[in-house]
Formats: structure tokens, sequence, C-alpha cells
């Protein structure tokens, strides 16, 4: 069963035409990766099958179901993580850990709290204000909060785009280990090759609001006679 699909979506910022008739399917423990240039659209798309923005035209579904018409019960079973999202500064980590387990209102949200600590390597960093905290450390709080509600879609923009290789490698062992083990489908956008080639069971490029090539990364290596998923990008790219 197809978890999430986006439909024919399409949106316009005044003149841009940032997301042009863009259809695909993200499958039950699919780990789905979006790739492009700045600017072709990944972050406006993400946003339109969060309900953060409405598209101008086209549909979302998620679980089967229409978003725009069962927004509350869909968004209870998804969660999203970007480095752009910021938390409420004078708060501590395990504060807004706290909020959070109790707007997504999490069955014994202290003990949930406890173990996204324990699972992102919080506990050193529990009393510190957000404010206070360095950008990778903020990651690692936002990717806690993001797994907070076990989500059945978790969406993430750029999930290690902040983080040193060590803290980076963990996460990424970290995800691929929750989606293998039934933690529901994610969809991920990332400048990151390598991190796509490992994650993603399948990759779709986009420049400006379309969708130019979609594959495995082995079944898209071995079409553009390329290397590596980065030799992809570049020829993609570059057209
Ligand atoms: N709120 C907005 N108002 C006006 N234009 C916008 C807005 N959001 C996005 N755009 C434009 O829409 C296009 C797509 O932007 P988007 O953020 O989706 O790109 P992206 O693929 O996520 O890029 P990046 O890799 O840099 O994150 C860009 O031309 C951008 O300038
Ligand atoms: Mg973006």
């Amino acid at each position: 069963m197809a978890i999430l699909e986006a439909i024919e979506l399409v949106k316009r910022f005044g003149p841009v035409l940032a997301v042009d008739g863009l259809s695909f399917e993200v499958g039950d423990g699919e780990v789905v990766g979006l790739l492009g240039l700045n600017g072709a659209g990944k972050s406006t798309t993400l946003h339109m099958l969060l309900g953060l923005i409405t598209p101008d035209a086209g549909q979302v579904r998620v679980f089967g179901l229409d978003l725009a018409r069962h927004r509350t019960e869909v968004l209870s079973q998804v969660n999203f993580a970007a480095s752009y999202v910021d938390l409420p500064g004078p708060l501590l980590v395990h504060e807004v850990l706290d909020a959070f387990a109790r707007l997504y209102a999490v069955r014994r949200p202290r003990a949930r709290v406890a173990e996204m600590i324990e699972l992102l390597e919080l506990g050193p960093l529990r009393d510190r204000r957000m404010m206070d905290l360095s950008s990778g450390q903020r990651t690692r709080v936002q990717l806690a909060k993001a797994l907070l509600n076990a989500p059945r879609l978790l969406v993430l923009d750029e999930p290690t785009a902040n983080l040193d290789p060590d803290a980076g490698d963990r996460i990424r062992a970290l995800l691929s280990r929750g989606s293998r083990e039934g933690g529901g489908a994610m969809l991920i956008t990332s400048h990151n090759m390598r991190e796509v080639e490992r994650m993603c069971d399948r990759i779709h490029f986009m420049a400006a609001g379309r969708i130019v090539a979609t594959g495995t990364p082995a079944e898209l290596a071995g079409h553009y006679g390329a290397e590596d998923l980065e030799e992809v990008f570049l020829k993609v790219a570059r057209g």
C-alpha cells in the first residue's frame, strides 16, 4: 500500500513555478529520497505533503486519506524534522520534548521522552536551553522530537546537514535501523550523496519542480553510466 501519494502537485510563488505537476509515491516501509539542485522544489514539495502550505493544484494522500480532508487524523501519524525549524529557545531540551510528547498525546510521555533522550544521546544536554545548543546538537533534538510519536511517515529535510561525520553516521544508522525494524516510511532530502546511497530504496531527481529521473541508486548509476550517485547527480543536474 502507498503510505504517501503526491498527485499532480503544483505550487507557484508569484512568478516562480516551484513545483510543476509532481507525482510520486512512498510505499510502506520504503525510504525515498528527493534530490535536486538548490531551488529545485524539494522543500516546497515536503511542505505541501505536510500540510504546511497549500498546493495550487493536485492532491496529497497519506495512508490512503486525502490530507486536506483528514488533516488531524493524518498528521498525528506523521512527523517532520528540518534544521531550519526553530524549537523554542528559552526552553530546556527535556522541556521541549515533554511539551511535544503531550502535544502528540503520546502514551506514557515521560518514559517516551527518556527513551528518545537515550536514543539520540541527549543525556548530557537534557537540562540545557535550546538557544545555547550548537546547530548539530539542535538537529539531534529535532530528530528526537520527530521520532516521539513513532510516526508511520517520517519526513526529513536535510536531516544531517549540520552534523559532524561521526554524529551523521550514527544518525543514519539509527534511522535506517528504525525503518528496517518496521518504523514506517521515510521521505528525505539531502545533498549528501553517500547518505542517500546508503539510506534510500528509491530516488527521485527533481529539476525545476518536476521529476526528471527515478530509480534505485544502482539503477540510476547503471542508467547514466556513472560510478556513483554523485556522478549521477552531476550528469542529471547538468542535463
Ligand atoms: N515562500 C516562498 N516565497 C517565494 N518563493 C519561494 C518560497 N519558497 C520557495 N520559493 C522558491 O521556490 C523554488 C523552490 O524552492 P525550494 O525551497 O523548494 O527548493 P529546494 O529544492 O528545497 O532547494 P535547496 O536544495 O536549496 O533546499 C525556489 O526558486 C525558491 O526561491
Ligand atoms: Mg530545501
